[in-house]
């Protein structure tokens, strides 16, 4: 096990009507700005109950954050907030909204003119930050208990990620039920960005973590069980049986859009796959994300649908210096007994894979028109970059044309 330090300082509020705590979370005399995103808050009665939970303090409204949130939209909340001397951010949305609002938040004391440089020096030059805290509605990210952010900037077709701890939400609030509004689309994109981040931090080098294996196969595994009653009823194709896996001991049948139980437990599961535990002691990989942002910045792909086009691919270009894990995983979450190592590793890719379209989650970049000529501009963005990433610094510009062409 590798060295670490781990702390984590959000407070989860999780449960039933936790909304209406938000009133003991803020002090009374803070002027807050809160931001949301395109209105789904308005449509689903998430925004009148922060507006009452809220009370008398004084409230300054930004909203329009858009998915994969946009630096020229940020900086007019910057704008804002200084303008009115806000001292708490209230972030209400998806991962897009509270990465945005962690990026408001640091960009609001920030002293260089050049806000894109927090980004761009990924969270390193952020000295201070105005206090955030995040009422989360769309389970798939962890952004609800992480230091982390990614922001798009549109003039330059650019995704990237940034962190500092300054940016831990200092509450979060879960209520499970403000997913109920969530379309299949949306729920099928955080099943699988949960399901890629505990990838990101199990399917790399074996440095003996046992403990971590066993939480992060805890996490596969409760993803895989639920998957079919969170999608449930807006689910089309096969029953879940088709693709091999055992029953779901959390549904036990009971189906259904308001099963409250189960958008319980899929929220809890999605801020466990990415809130740092996992990582703790263990080498990562993030070469999936860091291919799927550039797909994003490029094509438009919502996030998940690039994880779910590129994990299997780089997992077969991988499949040699991953073969452990891959038939650890195999093994111990999708029960395949036999075999040798290696194809104990090719059936978690074909597993994983099946579970993806189970989701009707597509997996080839052929899905989205997307061309051998097309992902020229993503190798090339590597080349220029000069980075590599995965847990063995192998993946660089030519990597990545070989994952991207096992894509297609
Ligand atoms: O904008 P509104 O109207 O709120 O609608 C949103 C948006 O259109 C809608 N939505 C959210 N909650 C809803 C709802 N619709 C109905 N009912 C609800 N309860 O869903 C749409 C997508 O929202 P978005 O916030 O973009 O989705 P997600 O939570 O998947 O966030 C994606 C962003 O997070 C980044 C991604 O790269 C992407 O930019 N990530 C952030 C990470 C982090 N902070 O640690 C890690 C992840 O790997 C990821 O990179
Ligand atoms: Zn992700």
């Amino acid at each position: 096990m590798l060295n670490f330090t781990y702390c984590n300082p959000t407070k989860i509020v999780f449960g039933k009507g936790a909304i209406a705590k938000i009133n003991e979370l803020i002090i009374s005399d803070a002027k807050v700005l809160l931001t949301y995103g395109g209105g789904s808050i308005k449509k689903n009665g998430v925004y009148r109950q922060v507006k009452a939970a809220l009370k008398k303090r004084m409230v300054v409204e930004f909203g329009g954050i858009e998915p994969n949130p946009a630096y020229e939209t940020l900086v007019k909340a910057v704008r804002l907030g200084r303008k009115k001397k806000i001292d708490f951010i209230l972030a209400v949305g998806g991962g897009s909204v509270l990465d945005g609002s962690k990026f408001i938040a640091a960009a609001i004391p920030y002293k260089n003119k050049n806000l894109w440089e927090i980004v761009a020096k990924r969270g390193q030059t952020v000295k201070s930050a105005v206090p955030l805290g995040t009422v989360l509605t769309l389970p798939a990210t962890g952004s609800e208990m992480n230091a982390f952010g990614v922001i798009s900037k549109l003039s330059t077709a650019e995704k990237l990620a940034f962190g500092s701890p300054l940016c831990y939400p200092k509450f979060s609030i879960l209520d499970p039920q403000t997913t109920y509004s969530l379309d299949k689309k949306q729920l099928r994109n955080g099943i699988v960005d949960a399901f890629v981040h505990v990838a990101e931090q199990y399917a790399t080098i074996d440095v003996s973590t046992p403990l971590q294996d066993r939480y992060a196969e805890s996490i596969f595994k409760t993803l895989i069980d639920i998957a079919p009653a969170v999608m449930s009823p807006v689910r089309n194709g096969p029953p879940f049986a088709a693709v091999g896996h055992h029953k779901c001991p959390v549904s036990n049948g009971m189906s259904g859009k308001k099963n409250y139980d189960i958008r319980a437990t899929f929220m809890w599961t999605a801020t466990q796959a990415l809130c740092g535990l996992l990582s703790c002691g263990v080498i990562g990989d993030w070469s999936t994300h860091g291919i799927g942002h550039e797909i994003t910045a490029f094509f438009g792909l919502a996030h998940a649908e690039t994880l779910a086009v590129v994990l299997p691919a780089l997992w077969k270009y991988e499949i040699n210096n991953k073969a452990g894990k891959l038939a650890m995983l195999a093994q111990n979450v999708w029960g395949v007994k036999k075999g040798t190592k290696k194809q104990k590793a090719a059936a978690a890719i074909k597993r994983t894979v099946e579970f993806f379209n189970s989701l009707d989650m597509p997996t080839s970049l052929k899905d989205y028109n997307i061309t051998g000529k097309d992902i020229e501009k993503v190798v090339d963005r590597f080349a220029r970059r000069g980075v590599s990433f995965g847990e063995n610094g192998d993946i660089d510009a030519k990597a990545v044309r070989k994952i991207l062409k096992l894509c297609l």
